[in-house]
């Protein structure tokens, strides 16, 4: 079994001020809209839990369920699964979707149209992370916590393989030898 090593990118700390920071600026712009936190599961559930509790106003939260990754895959193969779809209409709702990691922008594009379809009153995506380097798809971002650099990231919820999402920081995994 190869082994990894895992250089420490943001501290649990960083992380926190990051959220405190987005949490300040959704809060702004969304008292009193009762918005709709989507989640893009699996990775956003970290993320998702520190962030509705920083925002502390009232809102409501959903979850889909996409996938563009196969087991053992740090690429996205470019086509979107959807395991979960929405389960309640957000037609005329304050939709805000909610990503870990916006890396090609294919995941985020798919759910953006996956959501106008269903005529939400306002869109906005939130993401924690932003690997502009590997765009493919062009995807605003209203609300982001950090740009990262080029390489592959666990923790925070992040994993490889369904290994490392539990780390509490975000780190650079490097494959040894
Ligand atoms: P995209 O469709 O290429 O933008 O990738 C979106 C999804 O792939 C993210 O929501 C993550 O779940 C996953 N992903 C992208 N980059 C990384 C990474 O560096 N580590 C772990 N997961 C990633
Ligand atoms: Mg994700």
């Amino acid at each position: 079994m190869s082994e990894f090593q895992l250089e420490m990118l943001y501290t649990p700390g960083d992380i926190e001020s990051a959220i405190a920071r987005l949490a300040r600026e959704i809060r702004r712009d969304y008292r009193n809209k009762n918005p709709v936190l989507l989640g893009v599961l699996k990775g956003c559930f970290v993320f998702m839990a520190d962030l509705v509790r920083a925002l502390d106003i009232p809102l409501e939260t959903e979850f889909v369920s996409l996938s563009s990754y196969g087991p053992r895959r740090t690429q996205s193969k470019g086509t979107i699964e959807v395991f979960q779809g929405l389960r309640k209409p957000v037609r005329g709702r304050h939709v805000i979707v909610v990503e870990d990691i916006v890396d090609t922008g294919i995941t985020v594009d798919f759910a953006i149209r996956y959501l106008r379809r269903r005529r939400p009153a306002t869109l906005r995506v939130c993401a924690l992370f932003d690997k502009t380097a590997r765009r493919r798809v062009d995807v605003p971002i209203d609300y982001l916590g950090y740009k990262v650099p080029d390489c592959f990231l666990v923790g925070y919820g992040l994993d490889y393989d369904e290994r490392f999402r539990y780390l509490p920081g975000l780190y650079c995994l490097k494959e040894d030898g």
